[in-house]
């Protein structure tokens, strides 16, 4: 375990920098009271702290200074239009997976040349959409995917930059769901298929070889599976680059964040127990294997960026207890965040106004929603709730908003960014006319 006096600013584990802190006995983000902008916005509110994602861009960046990179941020773990525009000032690249990504991403004003364009399953519509508006490149997961890039370049009339992604078969030690790099998983080509593609890929008359890429897998906690994954496909990658001049090796995003305690036992406390990846941790580990490669290494952070810059606030409605068990039932439900439910993810809670005692007991935390699986916490332990209170949902800035569903009816929440001392509206509340604004026979 590291000794706290040798810690740097870059070796601190990820999502110790976040704007969100106690003040004055209440929760702040940045210089903005967090019940001040429940009230103005009412709940359940997505609130986004526009420091933390560049203070996160700023440090990967800057640990990565000695090698040409490119930052391109996993548009899927949050895709409003005003954190795409923050990003896209701030230099960064953008990874999507659909055409909708890519729509969100030229709204904000983001550079296609600096888009890639990933996913399993693209649509022709998509792919069309995506070589008329000159993406960097098209990550490719199947032979029959190939074929139809061609097929559809060919129509065209234009050139299609085109990277395969290989599957190195590493074992990232994370949920099962968001595991992608071994062979029992749908993504990529297998790194013994790969020369035999990329060859037939170098005799299609409509693509450009342009680059590798890879991805392992989410939320990994260890700098070993990436430096593994990449040392698997460096040799390719140095082979490719003799054979097709290729320029970029992508090697994914997947660092994950801490979401345990880091407001309620203070900073100090988890650091302590030892067991999170940091930045500098993780340049260390795949910075040899990239050095002296000649190649622009891209990487597609997605939750590093947003998850520890967001909170969901939401007001409780109703204590209950029933049987053995005590809950708080609370305006946000599984439509609004679902990976508890999804995945049995922890999300720290903490209450808005800080608690005057040390007091705590056991509690369930849950929505609205007409399912069991409507939780956002289980049996955690708590300071006294009561009706009215307003409870702060930790690091649900990645894949919180983006995963919400318009289930049992409920109303999309509203979205707001905090700068310094600013606060603003980046989504507007649902209305119930947009629920049924879609619907052609009623
Ligand atoms: N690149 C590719 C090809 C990906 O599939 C993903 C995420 C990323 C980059 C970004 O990964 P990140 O840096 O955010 O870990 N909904 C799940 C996470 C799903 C991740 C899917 N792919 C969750 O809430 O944990």
């Amino acid at each position: 375990m590291r000794s706290r006096l040798r810690v740097t600013a870059d070796e601190v584990p990820f999502s110790v920098m976040h704007s969100f802190h106690y003040r004055d006995g209440e929760l702040f983000c940045e210089e903005v009271r967090l019940a001040q902008a429940a009230e103005e916005f009412g709940t359940p509110l997505y609130l986004y702290s526009a420091a933390t994602i560049l203070d996160h861009y700023h440090r990967l960046d800057r640990a990565l200074h000695e090698i040409d990179h490119l930052i391109s941020y996993a548009v899927k773990a949050n895709s409003n239009g005003a954190i795409l525009k923050l990003l896209s000032n701030a230099g960064a690249g953008f990874d999507i997976v659909s055409g909708g990504e890519l729509f969100r991403v030229l709204r904000a004003g983001g550079d296609p040349g600096r888009c890639t364009f990933a996913g399993v399953g693209k649509t022709p519509e998509e792919m069309g959409y995506a070589l008329e508006q000159r993406v960097y490149c098209l990550n490719v997961e199947s032979e029959g995917e190939l074929e139809r890039i061609e097929e559809i370049a060919d129509a065209k009339n234009i050139r299609a930059p085109v990277a395969l992604r290989i599957n190195p078969d590493v074992q990232a030690h994370t949920h099962e769901y968001v595991s992608t790099g071994s062979e029992e998983n749908k993504f990529g080509i297998t790194l013994a298929d790969a020369p035999r593609l990329y060859a037939r890929a170098a005799q299609m008359r409509h693509i450009d070889l342009r680059g590798v890429q890879m991805h392992i897998g989410s939320q990994i906690t260890a700098a070993a599976p990436f430096a593994e994954a990449i040392r698997k496909v460096t040799p390719l990658a140095r082979e490719l680059k003799e054979k097709y001049g290729i320029e970029f090796l992508s090697i994914g995003g997947g660092l994950g964040i801490v979401y345990e305690r880091s407001i309620a036992s203070g900073e100090r406390a988890w650091w302590a127990e030892g067991h999170q990846l940091s930045i500098q941790e993780y340049a260390d580990a795949i910075l040899p294997e990239l050095r002296g490669l000649g190649l622009r290494i891209l990487l597609e952070p997605g939750r590093l960026l947003v998850g520890n810059a967001g909170v969901l606030l939401t007001r409780v409605l109703y204590l209950k207890e029933s049987g053995r068990k005590r809950f708080a039932v609370v305006d946000a439900g599984m439509n609004d965040l679902i990976r508890p439910a999804l995945y049995g993810s922890y999300h720290e809670i903490v209450p808005v106004e800080q608690p005057s005692t040390e007091q705590r007991s056991e509690i369930d935390i849950v929505g609205p929603v007409c399912e069991s699986g409507d939780f956002l916490a289980r049996d955690r332990e708590m300071p006294p709730v009561a009706a009215g209170d307003l409870l702060a949902v930790m690091s649900t800035g990645a894949y919180g908003f983006t995963m919400a569903s318009n289930y049992n009816s409920r109303l999309l929440p509203a979205e707001a960014l905090v700068d310094g001392n600013c606060v603003r509206l980046i989504r507007r509340r649902q209305t119930w006319q947009d629920l049924v604004c879609g619907e052609t026979d009623c």
